[in-house]
């Protein structure tokens, strides 16, 4: 019975000096494990008599469920400090200043664009876009622009195939608006997109870059309807008091054509380095619709007519912002995008 009680004495002693789980663990396996002395004390019952069997027996039971409840509520109390000491660790001080997100802002390209459309929504235009697939059909001989024309010089381009290519102006997605609008006047839109063409990549060349372009077709549209228009546009991209000036100019899918030219939003018309002296800086492609472009469509040329124009984004932005180099926009250089912050 003496062995009894010193064992559970120990047991007990062993079990509350344990400070981790680990320590109580091995404790456990020390005392009630199948070599440990409390199975020992249990050996020793076949030396006994029959009498006192019974009562040893009881005392050693006793015992094990001393120590195996000491143990059951170490395990509490280690649990409950293992848990504050966590939360004491992770603590967060909610005090200390944070990070700052990290804002992106709109590409200039796409700020441009928005800008366009949005003057141009305000005008009751819609904006349509097209694929950059696009076929032959609609990028080339619905403009007016057969095969084998020494006009698909200027706009050689990536071919899919004989019949796909990618597209080499947004006039491709007014071909495809004129068909779809199957005669019915007016047409109001306004293009955006991503345009292609064979080129070496320098400062002021890219075989990617963006275009807008705008087309009216209606009764009695003529060419002071179009300088009305880019009048207006032009004192809203670049300043109230700009003037406009058209220089005769080709294109395939307009008779007559003009390049645009506005006075410089710099120097105001006297001459400076942007517009090389000149006082003027040329901002697009434009002209009333040509005929063959209408009929092709469905439409009657003698009843209607209409006026089209085409400006390239990147230009409109090098100008705006004074950038010097095309390639900046596609480069994705964060510390060029970010400067894009303040004209939010
Ligand atoms: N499509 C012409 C180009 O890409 C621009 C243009 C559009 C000219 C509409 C006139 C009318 O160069």
């Amino acid at each position: 019975m003496e062995k009894v009680q010193l064992v559970q004495q120990e047991a007990l002693k062993q079990v509350e000096s344990c400070t981790t789980m680990d320590e109580l663990q091995q404790a456990r396996i020390t005392y009630l494990g199948k070599k440990g002395p409390v199975q020992e004390l249990m050996m020793l019952m076949k030396d006994l008599s029959a009498e006192e069997k019974p009562t040893f027996g009881q005392e050693v039971n006793q015992c094990k469920q001393a120590i195996a409840n000491a143990i059951e509520e170490k395990q509490k109390i280690l649990e409950v400090s293992a848990m504050s000491e966590k939360l004491e660790k992770e603590k967060i001080d909610i005090t200390l200043a944070g990070y700052e997100p990290t804002l992106g802002t709109l590409h200039p390209l796409s700020m441009i664009s928005q800008e366009i459309e949005d003057l141009f929504i305000g005008m009751g235009y819609e904006v349509a876009e097209g694929p950059e697939v696009e076929l032959d059909l609609y990028n080339f001989e619905r403009a007016n622009i057969p095969a084998d024309h020494p006009a698909r010089d200027m706009q050689d381009t990536f071919y899919i195939n004989a019949e796909e290519l990618l597209r080499t102006h947004t006039t491709a997605i007014q071909t495809r608006q004129l068909e779809n609008a199957k005669g019915q006047l007016p047409v109001k839109v306004i293009c955006p997109g991503k345009v292609y063409r064979r080129d070496d990549d320098d400062a002021t060349h890219s075989h990617q870059f963006t275009q807008v372009e705008g087309l009216v077709v209606g009764e009695n549209i003529t060419l002071a309807d179009l300088k009305g228009t880019l009048k207006f546009m032009a004192d809203r991209m670049f300043g109230e008091g700009r003037e406009i000036r058209f220089r005769p100019s080709y294109f395939q899918f307009t008779e007559p054509s003009v390049e645009v030219d506005v006075t410089c939003h710099i120097c105001g018309g006297k001459g400076c380095s942007v517009c090389k002296g000149t006082g003027w800086i040329e901002i697009l492609g434009a002209g009333m619709v040509h005929p063959n472009v209408l009929e092709m469509a469905g439409f009657d040329s003698k009843k209607c007519s209409g006026f089209a124009f085409g400006a390239g984004i990147e230009r409109i932005a090098m100008l705006k912002y004074g950038i010097d180099d095309i390639r900046n926009f596609y480069i994705n250089d964060v510390r060029f995008l970010k400067t894009f912050n303040r004209f939010d």
